[in-house]
């Protein structure tokens, strides 16, 4: 069956475009990345493509006169590219009503938090200023509010005593490369549709699958057991 051709827009180092690349290498996987597009020209993830032998297009929004040039820009690309699915993957433009409205429901986004907690930037350090003790991230369709949209899937990893947000950003960012291959399979094969401007889920992890953080486990120094063990 043939692929959808996706778009992957990044602004920088590119670790989640790498994360789909490498998807995308598994012959079962039901897209392939047909442009890889940077506003920046010094953006490293280009490389990254280049190396993948991939297509890849530069549209710097500072050679457009305002936002709407640039995203009609970006718009013409996407097209030629016979673009289906576009992700983002570290691109740091908001995108206006025109761009998203257009694109509606074909557009993705990866956000390092579970939304709707710690929208925007530096959100590791955010959440270690908050306390919390479970952090992670989301995938999401793209609306005009920045992070904010119907919700795909979330990963969540612990925060654990000594983290600091390189440390937490790196756990972080683990889950990201795994969950987003995953979101964009559902978004291709039909099974995250939007209905009311919800994701309705279709499949789950079991109930019983917990994340505790402290454990509610009783811990001795190199031992960890349930509070009923003997
Ligand atoms: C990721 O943390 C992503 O969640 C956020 O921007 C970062 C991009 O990193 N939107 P990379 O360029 O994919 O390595």
């Amino acid at each position: 069956m043939a692929k959808t051709k996706i778009a992957v827009l990044i602004s920088g180092r590119g670790s989640n475009l790498q994360a789909l690349i490498d998807a995308c290498k598994n012959e079962e996987y039901p897209a392939e990345i047909a442009l890889v597009l940077s506003n920046k020209a010094d953006a490293a993830g280009l490389e990254r493509a280049a190396d993948a032998g991939l297509e890849t297009l530069v549209v710097d929004h500072k050679a457009y006169e305002d936002r709407e040039a640039f995203e009609a820009g970006l718009d013409k690309a996407l097209k030629n590219a016979g673009i289906q699915i576009v992700c983002l993957a570290g691109f740091m433009r908001i995108l206006t009503p025109w761009f998203v409205d257009r694109w509606r429901d074909r557009v993705i986004n990866i956000h390092p938090s579970l939304l709707p907690a710690f929208k925007g930037v530096h959100t590791h350090e955010r959440a270690l200023e908050a306390g919390v003790r479970i952090h992670g991230c989301t995938v999401h369709y793209v609306r005009s509010e920045m992070d904010a949209g119907p919700i795909i899937g979330q990963a969540a990893v612990p925060v654990l005593k000594d983290d600091d947000a390189s440390t937490l950003g790196a756990r972080v960012l683990e889950a990201e490369h795994r969950l987003y291959p995953a979101c964009l399979r559902l978004v291709v094969e039909g099974k995250a549709r939007v209905a009311s401007e919800h994701v309705p889920m279709r499949g789950s992890v079991e109930a019983g699958q917990r994340l505790f953080n402290p454990s509610p486990f009783r811990s001795t120094q190199n031992d960890v057991k349930p509070d009923n063990a003997a």
